[in-house]
């Protein structure tokens, strides 16, 4: 029974004399028959409106950004080449995405410093705090670098991108990052390293002139390998992460562009990078803030005892890396989508080539802090962090002049001068 059916008998109200008995009838029968066609109508705009394959906000935090940012129009435009000009000769116009993460601003600003055209593109998500991304794009913006609000599945956007400069190179950074999330929240890294990065090699492909990509790969495509020091020619088919199988997938995605496509693509692999405007989610980081706050911190080790060690790299000896990849990297070989000829295809390791175990990381923190740890011993859960990590990094020595600089106990006494600034010194983010 319909509440209009109810109005009649409030007591009082509607008062029915005998002569209108009919034609009350009549409206009743027509008010009953509005009432129904809304109650339809409505459903109808409730079933469409909430139905999952066209909700608007899916339940992947990733996600919700693809929809919210809005661009074009002729002062967007003149952002976006006014950032990617070119202003040294013989520079190049790159479009780095990720650009508000950790390695992307350190990239974007050395690119920029020395004259090439810089182009940002972040999805600003909040897998780690966007205060410190929306600080990096301030720094960034100062130094002349724009940064498109937007996410590499927004095919329209990044065809705009291309439309509006005609990029040599892309630098790809974005992505979801860190082993534990995984576990989580998977989708995002479906999203971002799997279906954004196809998306992104499609635009890529079907560019004139086609770009050249160099792309983060990571050190966790070794997985459970224990024959060290890493090779580029060692097997990498036991990931111990969703994230590392989504890096994994990345690179046979990426060998499967430049066969069909003739698109000149690079992969690094990243192995543990740290210093100022670092990641809140890397252990590093999280110490710091914790043994600051007197909070006891989790340190893991391995079977039998053994210590959990990684091959710490130093951020600007990354960037150096990421340059001269660019530097190196061929042009395409494709046009208008087909392939022409035989195009590069490389992976390289970025490691520092000297692992540290993470009680001494945690020694090094407490020097540089002054704050004794309240160390908490636990077994390593198998929940995607591997014990060991250690790059050979011949290849990229050969190749790109790769020769990292900085070891940790310089690199860290960086990090925590600039940590102290931004979270104890009043929030000097842009400074
Ligand atoms: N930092 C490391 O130790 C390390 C190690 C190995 C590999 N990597 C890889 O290096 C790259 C950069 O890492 P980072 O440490 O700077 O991480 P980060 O999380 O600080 O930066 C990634 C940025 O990409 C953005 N992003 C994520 N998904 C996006 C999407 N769908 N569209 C647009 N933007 C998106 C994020 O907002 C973030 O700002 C990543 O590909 C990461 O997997 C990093």
């Amino acid at each position: 029974m319909s509440h209009l059916d109810d109005i009649p008998s409030t007591p009082g109200k509607f008062k029915m004399e005998k002569p209108y008995f009919h034609r009350i009838r009549w409206h009743s029968s027509l008010a009953k028959l509005t009432f129904w066609s809304l109650v339809f109508l409505g459903m109808i705009f409730i079933f469409f409106f909430r139905s999952p394959s066209s909700s608007p906000l899916p339940a992947d935090p990733s996600r919700r950004s693809l929809r919210t940012p809005s661009w074009g129009g002729s002062d967007w435009e003149k952002k976006v080449r006014s950032s990617a000009r070119v202003r040294s000769r013989n520079g190049i116009s790159v479009l780095v995405t990720g650009s508000a993460g950790f390695v992307g601003t350190h990239v974007s600003a050395a690119l920029k410093r020395r004259g090439d055209g810089v182009l940002g593109l972040d999805n600003f998500n909040d897998y780690y705090d966007p205060s410190l991304k929306r600080a990096r794009q301030a720094l960034l913006e100062r130094t002349g670098v724009f940064i498109v609000e937007g996410d590499i599945n927004d095919s329209a956007l990044l065809m705009k991108l291309f439309e509006v400069v005609p990029f040599t190179h892309v630098m790809h950074l974005a992505a979801q990052a860190g082993v534990r999330y995984a576990m989580e929240n998977p989708g995002s890294y479906v999203h971002s390293n799997i279906a954004g990065l196809v998306n992104l090699l499609e635009v890529c492909k079907s560019a004139n002139p086609q770009p050249a990509i160099v792309w983060a790969s990571s050190s966790s495509v070794y997985g459970l390998n224990t024959k060290v020091p890493f090779s580029e020619r060692d097997r990498t088919d036991q990931p111990a992460s969703l994230y590392a199988a989504t890096k994994k997938a990345g690179e046979e995605i990426a060998h499967t562009y430049n066969h069909i496509y003739g698109l000149s693509l690079t992969g690094l692999r990243f192995f543990t990078v740290y210093g100022p405007w670092g990641r809140p989610d890397m252990a590093y980081f999280f110490f710091t803030r914790d043994i600051l706050k007197g909070k006891p911190i989790s340190i893991f080790e391995a079977a039998n005892h053994a210590s959990v060690a990684r091959d710490f790299t130093y951020i600007d000896d990354i960037v150096r890396g990421c340059l001269g990849a660019l530097d190196t990297a061929e042009k395409s070989t494709g046009s208008g989508g087909k392939k022409r000829g035989p195009a590069q295809l490389r992976v390289f390791n970025l490691g520092n080539t000297s692992p540290v175990p993470v009680t001494e990381l945690v020694s090094i923190l407490e020097r540089l802090l002054k704050v004794k740890a309240k160390r908490n011993i636990m077994k390593l859960p198998r929940n995607g962090d591997v014990p060991y990590t250690h790059a050979n990094i011949s290849f990229a020595q050969a190749e790109l002049g790769y020769k990292p600089t900085t070891d940790l106990q310089a690199g860290l006494k960086k990090f925590v001068r600039w940590y102290l600034n931004y979270y104890t010194g009043g929030k000097k983010a842009a400074e």
